[in-house]
């Protein structure tokens, strides 16, 4: 059985496509679960991919890894700048945690600068668009191959 990889999304991220096109391009979030999903069977992985507006809904998603999950990609979205909640769901996480965001969050507002995720994320990805989750489940694939 190929090894399950958790690629969670927060809030907003269910209009990628039509918000701010201009930051986060013209993919929608649809397009990226088939890209990564695609890329996931070349790799021998499986995928779970999942969007919540809602914190609890995340921080049940990461409970639910712990069970099944070989890794988890996180793109927390504005969580990554207000959830200490994110984050203690993720340190009861033992496997690799790769946080992905679409944008350079350091290149804009300061308040995207620090991220509560980070603290436990293995890597972080900014600013590659959605580029971003296929390069973090290559690196996954390297790490649990
Ligand atoms: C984001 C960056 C966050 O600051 C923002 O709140 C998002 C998306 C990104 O993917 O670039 O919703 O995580």
């Amino acid at each position: 059985m190929s090894k399950l990889i958790y690629i969670l999304n927060g809030p907003n991220l269910n209009l990628l496509g039509q918000r701010e096109p201009e930051i986060y391009g013209s993919a929608t979030l649809a397009d990226v679960e088939t890209s990564c999903a695609a890329l996931a069977g070349e790799l021998g992985l499986r995928t779970r991919f999942l969007q919540s507006n809602a914190e609890h809904q995340i921080i049940d998603w990461v409970h639910e890894a712990r069970e099944d999950g070989a890794g988890i990609i996180i793109n927390p979205a504005a969580f990554s700048h207000t959830s200490i909640a994110v984050l203690d769901a993720l340190k009861m996480y033992d496997g690799p945690v790769i946080e992905v965001h679409i944008s350079n969050v350091h290149q804009r507002e300061r308040f995207r600068h620090h991220s509560y995720v980070s603290y436990r994320s293995d890597g972080v990805i900014a600013g590659l668009g959605t580029h971003g989750y296929e390069l973090a489940l290559r690196h996954l694939a390297r790490l649990l191959g």
